[in-house]
């Protein structure tokens, strides 16, 4: 008996709106979807999302290596019910596959985090929450209800910063913590120096950060009285009142105090370690209960040291390749990272994922489930919550015909069998 399936349901469903003349709300293939949103999005949105560290050579070879391994479909052997669960931190999860943390949402749409976090949870897929995000973690955890829900953790320079968020974190009932570890330094990203952008001076993305009480504290202990540098003008001016409504509380309130620039400073000042080392991590193996994500991992070498430090899970991940430019692919160093882990723990994937297909293949190379990253970022610009349904739905639907017509029943199934390196 054939099983219901998200795929078939989507198919109808879309192809029964098109008899009433309906169109989705995103194109679907990612070519296309870039197309359209660079028509509604900002010129520092869009370099912020699509940018890349240097010559964006890493960003480009993470997609070029999808193409470099191709799908061996095997025919005949009962596909007619497909289970697409799978599990890692833990957890089962319905689907293999996560929204990746993004910061500054608010760049793209006025309901940023919220609408794309939403989308997630009424299709029980995780969001994951940057700790760059436009809404405080705990009205995220309320607005979306039992969906499953991680927090991503930038290590700051004050520990008791990075205790109070996991904390926080904890109280509001995430799932898991992933700790980002690319990222202890800001990669040098060309676009976003071209624009002389950087969106968290302009007040979005600090929700996690203006809604705490120890980052609150470590604002009001900053004794300079802060003033604009640089002399003001309309820009200035604009950036100072973006910042202050951007804050929570009054904007005039804000403007007034200076509050919202002191506190873009405090970030600027608190945001980075660049001396987090092993032993960090280490040490939050004893910070938290919560599973441990650690995310940003392409060395085989750094894979057996994040075992040896008692994570869950490994997140296979170069940032869309805005850390280090001229690196290799993800998805090579997914094959690496398989090897030294062994089986011991979990290892989940991003970094060049734009289809359902794409999904398949990094399956087939050993993680339990991708992230989607700049994919759903554009549909969130196009379509707001809407358009991330959208998108995940789709590419649920075409990893749920890939696994099948490829001849898996189960995602377990899916192995290095079913791809050939061409
Ligand atoms: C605009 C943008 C902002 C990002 N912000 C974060 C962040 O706040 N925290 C984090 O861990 N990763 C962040 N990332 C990296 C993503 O989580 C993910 O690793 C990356 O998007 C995967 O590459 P892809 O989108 O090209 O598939 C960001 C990526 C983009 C494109």
């Amino acid at each position: 008996m054939e099983s219901e399936s998200i795929a078939l349901s989507r198919q109808r469903e879309i192809y029964m709106a098109g008899l009433r003349g309906k169109k989705m709300s995103i194109p679907f293939t990612y070519d296309a979807l870039v197309e359209a949103a660079r028509e509604v999005m900002s010129d520092p949105a869009w370099a912020y999302v699509m940018g890349a560290a240097g010559a964006e050579k890493t960003m480009h070879t993470n997609t070029a290596a999808f193409d470099s391994w191709k799908i061996l479909p095997r025919v005949l052997r009962d596909v007619g019910s497909r289970d697409i669960s799978t599990s890692y931190a833990g957890k089962s999860f319905n689907t293999p596959f996560f929204i990746c943390p993004v910061g500054s949402l608010g760049l793209v749409h006025a309901k940023a985090d919220l609408a794309a976090a939403r989308a997630a949870a009424r299709l029980g897929i995780p969001f994951m929450s940057s700790n760059q995000s436009s809404i405080s973690m705990e009205d995220l955890s309320q607005g979306m209800g039992t969906g499953p829900k991680m927090f991503q953790l930038y290590w700051s320079n004050s520990d008791e910063l990075v205790s109070s968020f996991i904390q926080r974190a904890e109280q509001a009932n995430f799932d898991a913590l992933v700790v980002t570890v690319d990222n202890t330094l800001l990669g040098w990203r060309s676009r976003d120096l071209q624009s002389a952008y950087l969106p968290y001076l302009h007040g979005h993305g600090l929700a996690h950060y203006t809604s705490d009480p120890v980052f609150r504290q470590l604002v009001e202990e900053t004794r300079d009285k802060p003033s604009a540098t640089g002399g003001v003008n309309l820009k200035v001016i604009s950036a100072l009142i973006q910042m202050a409504y951007r804050h929570p509380g009054s904007t005039w309130a804000n403007l007034r105090s200076g509050i919202s620039l002191k506190s873009a400073r405090k970030f600027v000042d608190v945001f980075m370690k660049p001396s987090l080392s092993w032993s960090d991590i280490r040490q939050l193996r004893d910070m938290t209960q919560l599973p441990i994500v650690v995310k940003g991992i392409q060395h085989p070498e750094d894979a057996a040291l994040a075992v040896d430090a008692g994570v869950n899970t490994i997140m296979v991940s170069n940032h869309g390749g805005r850390q280090v430019d001229g690196g290799i692919s993800s998805l090579d160093a997914l094959v690496g990272v398989m090897d030294a882990v062994g089986g011991k723990v979990d290892v989940l994937f991003d970094s060049g994922i734009r289809s359902g297909m794409d999904a398949f293949k990094a399956l087939a190379l050993g993680a339990k489930a991708v992230g989607i990253g700049r994919p759903f970022v554009l549909a969130l610009a196009l379509a707001g919550e809407q358009g991330v349904r959208d998108l995940l739905l789709n590419y649920v639907a075409e990893f749920e015909l890939t696994m099948g017509l490829s001849g898996c029943s189960t995602v377990q199934e899916i192995t290095m069998d079913f791809l050939k390196r061409i």
